[in-house]
Parts: C-alpha cells; sequence; structure tokens
C-alpha cells in the first residue's frame, strides 16, 4: 500500500497529481480511483469550472436536486429547488405548499435589507477626541473608499452608516467601527470586506494626517463583515380560520390540532432542547433552497442562531397563535442572501434555480426561502403533534433500504405493501425480501 505521508506543494500539483496522492489513503485505492473518476463531469469545461469553484478538488459531491412545487406566495406560484440529501424534506414541504395553497398561500415581506460589517482596532490616544471627530471620519472614510463603492452606489446600494462603538469594557483601547452596507441583489461578502480592509488603511491615514491624534496609537485588529445580519430580515407567514385545517389535522378536529400545535411552538420557545430542533426543522427548507441557487447557507445558518437567542436565550425563530378564529403561523429571522454574485451565476444549476424562480432579486429570494422554512417548519410540527414523524421518515427510508437491496418493481410493491403498518428496519426488510425471492 502506498504510504502516507506529508505532501508538500499538495495545492501545486496537477489534477491527476493530486488524485493519485490520495489515492495513497484509501483501503482500496484502485476501487476509490475508479469512483472518483466515474463522478467527474464528463465535459471538461464544465469539470474546469466546478473544479475552478474551490480548491484540491478531486471529485465531485453530488446531492440530489429537488423540486418543490405548488408554493403560493404573495399570489405568484413558484416551483421551488431544493438542494438536500434528508429524505422526508422535500416531500413535507411539497405536502404544505400543496395544502397552504388552497388557503390563501404565504404571505412574506423583507422587513430590512442591510449587511454588517465590523472593523475592531485598539486606540490608545484621547478617545474623546475620536469621538468627536466621528462626523469627520465617517466623511472621510466613504472619500477613500470611493473607488471601491461607485459601482454599487450606482446600483443603489453602498455604504449605509458607520458608527463608532467603544468596547474597552471588553479589552484595553478596543473600539469597533459598524458599518452598515446596502449590497443591493448580492450577497456582498466580498464587496463588505473589501471596503473595510480599506477602512482599516484609511483610518491610519486619517490619524496621521490630523491634529489631536497618534498614528501610532492605532492598532487594528480585524476588518470582516459580520453573519449576525439582523438588519437583514425576513417574514414569512400562515393563516386561515381554524375549521379549514381539518383536512390536513390527521384526524384530529381542527380545534385540538390547533392546540397541540401551538403548545409544541410554545415549547419550543422556552426549552432550548426543543428550539434547536424546531429551528432545525426550519432551516431543512431554508438551507435546501439556499444550496439550490448558490448562496451560503453557513452564513444563513449562523446568523439564524445568533437571531434565535437575541433575547439571551435560545428560541423558536417561528410563533403560532390563533386570532380572531384564524391560525396564524409565521417565521422572522435574518436572511443574508443574494441573486448576483459568488456562485448563483456561475454554478449553471445555481442559475438554473433562479431561472424556474422566475429570476428574483435578492428580496424576493429572501421570501421565498424563509416560506421554504416555514413550509417545513409547519409540516414537521404537524406530523410530531398527529402521527409522529417516524411514519412518513420510514416510508422514505424503506425506499433508500430497498434501493440499497437493489429490489425490482415488483419486489418492491411486494414489501412497500407487507410493510404499510408495519415497523421498518433494516434486517426485518431484507429478511423479508429474501424470502420474497425464495417464494418467487
Ligand atoms: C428533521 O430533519 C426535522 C425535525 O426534527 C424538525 C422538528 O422536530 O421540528 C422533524
Amino acid at each position: 500500500m502506498p504510504r502516507k505521508k506529508i505532501i508538500k506543494g499538495f495545492s501545486k500539483l496537477t489534477p491527476q497529481q493530486k488524485v493519485e496522492a490520495a489515492g495513497g489513503f484509501f483501503s482500496n485505492r484502485e476501487s476509490a480511483l475508479k469512483t472518483l473518476s466515474s463522478f467527474k463531469h464528463p465535459d471538461p469545461e464544465v469539470q474546469n469550472l466546478l473544479s475552478g469553484i474551490s480548491e484540491n478538488t478531486i471529485s465531485n459531491f453530488h446531492l440530489p436536486y429537488n423540486v418543490a412545487p405548488n408554493f403560493l406566495i404573495n399570489g405568484k406560484v413558484y416551483m421551488v429547488p431544493m438542494v438536500i440529501e434528508e429524505s422526508s424534506v422535500v416531500a413535507a414541504a411539497s405536502s404544505a405548499a400543496r395544502f397552504w395553497a388552497g388557503n390563501g398561500g404565504f404571505s412574506s415581506a423583507v422587513i430590512n435589507k442591510f449587511k454588517n460589517g465590523q472593523l475592531h482596532f485598539l486606540y490608545s490616544g484621547d478617545t474623546s477626541v475620536l469621538k468627536s471627530a466621528m462626523p469627520e471620519i465617517d466623511n472621510f472614510l466613504r472619500e477613500h473608499a470611493k473607488p471601491l463603492t461607485v459601482n454599487m452606489e450606482e446600483r443603489g446600494g453602498g455604504i449605509k452608516s458607520i458608527e463608532l462603538k467603544d468596547c474597552r469594557e471588553i479589552i484595553n483601547n478596543y473600539f469597533q467601527l459598524n458599518v452598515l452596507f446596502d449590497t443591493t441583489q448580492a450577497m456582498g461578502a466580498n464587496f463588505i470586506n473589501t471596503c473595510l480592509e480599506d477602512f482599516s488603511v484609511a483610518l491610519g491615514t486619517y490619524f496621521e494626517n490630523n491634529g489631536g491624534f497618534d498614528q501610532k496609537k492605532y492598532e487594528p485588529l480585524m476588518a470582516i463583515l459580520s453573519n449576525y445580519n439582523d438588519q437583514c430580515l425576513v417574514e414569512a407567514r400562515l393563516s386561515c380560520p381554524v375549521e379549514n385545517l381539518a383536512p390536513d389535522s390527521k384526524g384530529l378536529p381542527p380545534e385540538e390540532f390547533v392546540r397541540r400545535f401551538i403548545m409544541a411552538v410554545k415549547i419550543a420557545d422556552a426549552d432550548v432542547y426543543r428550539a434547536t430542533t424546531h429551528n432545525k426543522g426550519i432551516m431543512n427548507g431554508v438551507d435546501a433552497v439556499i444550496m439550490a441557487t448558490g448562496n451560503d447557507y453557513r452564513a444563513v445558518e449562523a446568523g439564524a442562531h445568533a437571531f434565535a437567542s437575541r433575547s439571551g436565550s435560545y428560541r423558536s425563530l417561528s410563533s403560532a397563535t390563533v386570532e380572531n378564529g384564524n391560525f396564524v403561523f409565521s417565521l422572522k429571522m435574518p436572511m443574508a442572501i443574494g441573486t448576483v454574485g459568488g456562485l448563483t451565476r456561475l454554478h449553471p444549476l445555481a442559475a438554473l434555480s433562479l431561472q424556474m424562480l422566475g429570476e428574483p432579486d435578492a428580496g424576493e429570494l429572501m421570501m421565498i426561502a424563509a416560506c421554504a422554512g416555514l413550509a417545513n417548519n409547519y409540516a414537521a410540527v404537524r406530523s410530531l403533534v398527529t402521527t409522529g414523524i417516524q411514519s412518513g421518515h420510514m416510508k422514505m427510508h424503506l425506499s433508500n433500504i430497498l434501493m440499497q437491496l437493489k429490489a425490482g418493481p415488483e419486489e418492491t410493491a411486494i414489501i412497500k405493501d407487507h410493510f404499510s403498518n408495519r415497523k421498518v428496519s433494516f434486517r426485518e426488510v431484507s429478511e423479508y425480501l429474501e424470502k420474497v425471492r425464495r417464494t418467487k
């Protein structure tokens, strides 16, 4: 077996050399290399594009590209693209979307759409001079960054505000510039970070050239966007008369269903163990849309969970109530995403997703993703307070097991029928399949 050793200059190897070098880390090198190669795109141009997105690419990791139809959002019907590996998420989103399409659909709105960034620095000079010079510093920084911001300004965006925050309670001499950006249709990470790094240099120049300041007492520390986008918020809402829920309440009287549903959301609002799972159910829908449109799901995840903790405790992102006989279920969360820049146009399937959604702008995409999150949250809580989630999950699990066991269509039908009211486990299914095969 080839030896596993430290490899110097790995990034400089050719793609084939990288595959060869990685080969030594597999127990069955030949079979691994064959699998890696089989997942490469047959069109070299597309493969180059995919490899160019990241580094040290040795193959592609495929995930299912799915659609959830019948999303009625603000009166418009969408076919929503969802990239996700977890079985039943797309089925759950589709079933919720279908039900709610007959009950007024989703209403959604962007609350605000500004992104945050921070310049973290130390200043040990006269801080009262620093504080009082802020209006002038603000002007100077904007002028300095003009070559970077001019295009964004032409598109209607740019730097919205710059605020000095005194953080000396945390670390001696520590201050922040908290900067708010409007990045229009882009998520804007590169724009924000470039501007902040420019500010980091410009602030030093300002201190050097203005009386009352001492440039030597300035130490820039970090210039970086914040993924806690509490000023880039979206809201999604479902509402219908309680009695309309009857066809969707799995045999429970609708009032009883709503009573149990509201309790479940209240528990998620009060108990961190439940809140985390409840919010994960929301992120099932949100992340799947974020992935399908080439956006940064880690950024949205991080922001969502920070927002869920804004009161000091980690709580539910959604809330449920009854108002004048109407069941109301809503979600509010940060959603820093874009429809230009990043992978959104570069990845052919991300571009196709946006096309399928009718070329939404960033705000519309925020709403679609939030509605997918609310749909999945509704479907999960609906199942939890009625049948439990395992019956649905196990149906999908059974299909996966049958696929693994290479069951034919006839065998699949017999086994699905047999397990329709029985507990599913890999062992039970494979034993029953053996039996079916023996009796053929
Ligand atoms: C599974 O991916 C998501 C759920 O656990 C969410 C929830 O419990 O609300 C079903």
